[in-house]
This record gives structure tokens, C-alpha cells and sequence, in this order.
């Protein structure tokens, strides 16, 4: 069987559990290490030889994706955009990217999950046992929120979507590898309770029918990005990888007054005054950080301003304040063009998840 080269990337859907980030911004451009979401997909595909992909846009979010990711050259990808018309499921996806996919093997894979160590192992995988349909599994603490798969052997034996009582603790990812069979599968299938035509019973559907359906456990990390507590997560994995060495890499400034230690990248343009920046972290073109603390695991959109304020394990989008905020703010998720100005009164430390345009003032 040849190795497939083209994938299938969904950048569609309707990201209700991240609301109200995903009320102005599509899912997948949402910023892990100052970088869209969908960036890691596209990586991860060309990083495993792939070098055409088809993009599943919906009709609301469909122009953004295409702005931000053009024809695909800067990834060394040929990129196709497919419309979906409705978020009628997974298998729908399938369906509507048939004359893209020509019939031939492919690698189906979930714009919204993260992914550290690469996916070429799969692919090979898939080729060097025959498989018809090769998923991809992850261990999890909590299996009821996936598709679940129950193995026996080297095979898996059944899957289920989002079981109330789960056979296993292992999820089926969103990195899925294909031959032709799975085309019959999602025209076969019906929709389920929930209206979507699921491609979890396109997988049972395969096994149903005799079809060769194997799997790799996944070694490196995964994420599916549903809430936001696993952006924070992705987020932190990612800066972790950002830089090869230990010190800071700056391309923008630091003054003396500041000390900035560990992994830590200031981009072209940003400044740092008088503050402390511990590492991991990321500091985004032209953003201002003054007499202000950054922690771990943070990274700071473009643009962004700090003043005399402390911040740690959070994402801020571009153009984003933090202004005498006189708490610490960590485990938070900023949109862009965020105020957050002056508080007194307050208690320690502050949690947000707040939308593009939000206004906060902590009197
Ligand atoms: O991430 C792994 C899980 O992904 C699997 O364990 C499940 O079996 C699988 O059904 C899927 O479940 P989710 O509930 O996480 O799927 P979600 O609706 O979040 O959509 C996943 C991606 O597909 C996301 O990029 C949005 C996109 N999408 C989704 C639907 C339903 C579309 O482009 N069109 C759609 O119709």
C-alpha cells in the first residue's frame, strides 16, 4: 500500500466549550506559544512527508482560515480549501472532501488537537501492517469526553463516541490514517442522537464489515483543546519546546533593571522595563512588559502592555493590556484588545477567561 500524501485538516465546527473566545475568533487560530492553533497541524503533516492538505472551513469563520494560512507555502503544503456547509459531523467532513481525497489513503487530523513528537510513525505504521484504518489512542483519565476504542491484541475490537460507560481507558485521538474503505463508511453510516454523523460509528461501521482496523498508542503528548484549561496545557508543552538552549533569546530589548531567566523569547520590537520574566515564556512582537512580573508558562501576544502588574500560566492575544492590576493573574486566557486596569481591594490572585473587546475594572 503506498504511503498516503495528502491529509485532511478540519478548521470548521462551531467551538461552543471555548465560548467567549470562539464568539470572534475560530477555534483553530487561537494563539498555543504566540502561534494559531492549526500552525501544530500543519507542522506535524509536513513534518511527515505530506505535501498536500485540504482544509475544512465553514461558511461563518471560512475567510479568516484562508487569511491566515494562504496557499500553504510556508509549511511546503499545496492547500485545497473544502466548505463545509453545516457541522454536521466528522463523517460529513469525509464526505464533503471526496473529490479532494480521490479515492486514495489519507490522514484525517483534528485541527484542534495538539500534538508534540510528530505523526510519521503513524503513517508508517499504517503501511507496514496493511491496515484499512489505523487510529491513533491516547490513555486518558476521563475516556466518557472521546471517541472510545476497546482493543484485542493488535486490533481494535469496537469503538463508541462519548460512552456514558467507557470498555477502556483509551481515547481515540483526532489523528486517524485511511484507505479507500472509509468512503463507503461514511456514506453507509446514519446520524446519531445528537444529529452528527459520527466518525466513530464510520470506524465501527469498518469493523463491522471485517475491515482491517489496527492502531498505535500515542508516546509523545496529545491534547484535544476543548476547554480552556487545555489551551493553558498545549500552551505550557509548547513553550517548553520553543527554544533548543536554557537562556533567553532576545531580538527585541531588555534593560538593565530587568532580569529575564530561562527559556524565554522576546520577539523583534518588545521591550522589557523593569520587570522580572521567568521562563518558559514568550514575549510577542512590540509588547511593552514595565516594572511588571511574568511566570512560567506564559505567552504574551503582540502588542500586548503590562505595567505594574504580575502575570503567570496564561495566554494573552495581540493587543491585549494589563495595567496596575495590583493582583496576580495566572490560569488565564485574555482575547485581544482585553483592558484590565487598576484594582484595590483585592483578593490574591485572579482568574479570567475573557472575549475579545472585554473591559475589567477590580475596584
Ligand atoms: O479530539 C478527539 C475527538 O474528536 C475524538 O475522540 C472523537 O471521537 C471525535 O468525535 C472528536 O470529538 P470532539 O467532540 O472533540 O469533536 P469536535 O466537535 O470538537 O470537532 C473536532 C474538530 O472537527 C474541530 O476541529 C472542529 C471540526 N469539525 C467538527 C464537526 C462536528 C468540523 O470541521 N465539522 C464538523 O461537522
Amino acid at each position: 500500500m503506498p504511503m498516503p500524501h495528502r491529509a485532511l485538516i478540519t478548521a470548521g465546527g462551531r467551538g461552543t466549550r471555548l465560548r467567549p473566545l470562539t464568539h470572534t475568533n475560530n477555534k483553530h487560530l487561537i494563539p498555543i506559544a504566540n502561534k494559531p492553533m492549526i500552525h501544530f497541524a500543519l507542522e506535524a503533516v509536513a513534518a511527515a512527508g505530506i505535501r498536500e492538505a485540504g482544509i475544512v472551513i465553514n461558511p461563518d469563520t471560512g475567510e479568516e482560515i484562508r487569511r491566515a494560512l494562504g496557499d500553504g507555502a510556508a509549511w511546503g503544503l499545496q492547500l485545497t480549501y473544502v466548505m463545509q456547509e453545516a457541522p454536521l459531523g466528522l463523517a460529513h467532513v469525509v464526505r464533503c472532501a471526496e473529490s479532494f481525497l480521490k479515492q486514495e489513503p489519507f490522514v484525517f487530523y483534528l485541527g484542534d488537537n495538539v500534538v508534540v513528537g510528530g505523526i510519521r510513525q503513524f503513517l508508517e505504521r499504517f503501511q507496514a501492517r496493511g491496515d484499512q484504518c489505523h487510529l491513533v489512542l491516547a490513555r486518558v483519565k476521563d475516556p466518557q469526553r472521546f471517541g472510545v476504542a476497546e482493543i484485542a491484541g493488535d486490533r481494535v475490537a469496537s469503538v463508541v463516541e462519548k460512552p456514558k460507560m467507557p470498555k477502556s481507558q483509551f481515547a481515540v485521538t483526532g489523528i486517524y490514517v485511511y484507505d479507500s474503505p472509509i468512503f463507503e463508511a461514511v456514506h453507509a453510516i446514519v446520524p446519531s442522537a445528537r444529529g452528527e454523523l459520527e466518525i466513530s460509528d464510520a470506524h465501527q461501521y469498518l469493523l463491522d464489515r471485517g475491515y482491517r482496523v489496527g492502531f498505535s498508542e500515542i508516546t509523545g503528548w496529545w491534547k484535544d483543546t476543548g476547554k480552556p484549561e487545555d489551551l493553558l496545557e498545549a500552551n505550557r508543552v509548547a513553550l517548553e519546546q520553543l527554544l533548543d538552549g536554557t537562556g533567553p533569546v532576545v531580538q527585541g530589548s531588555v534593560d538593565e533593571e530587568s532580569d529575564v531567566a530561562g527559556k524565554v523569547l522576546v520577539e523583534a520590537g518588545a521591550r522589557i522595563l523593569a520587570s522580572q520574566v521567568r521562563g518558559p515564556a514568550i514575549i510577542g512582537a512590540d509588547a511593552v512588559i514595565e516594572r511588571s512580573y511574568v511566570g512560567p508558562f506564559t505567552a504574551i501576544g503582540a502588542r500586548c502592555h503590562l505595567r505594574d502588574s504580575e502575570l503567570e500560566y496564561s495566554i494573552l492575544f495581540e493587543d491585549t493590556a494589563i495595567l496596575e492590576a495590583d493582583v496576580r493573574i495566572e490560569r488565564s486566557l485574555l482575547g485581544r484588545e482585553v483592558i484590565i486596569r487598576r484594582c484595590s481591594g483585592r483578593p490574591k490572585t485572579q482568574k479570567f477567561i475573557l472575549g475579545d473587546q472585554s473591559i475589567v475594572e477590580l475596584c
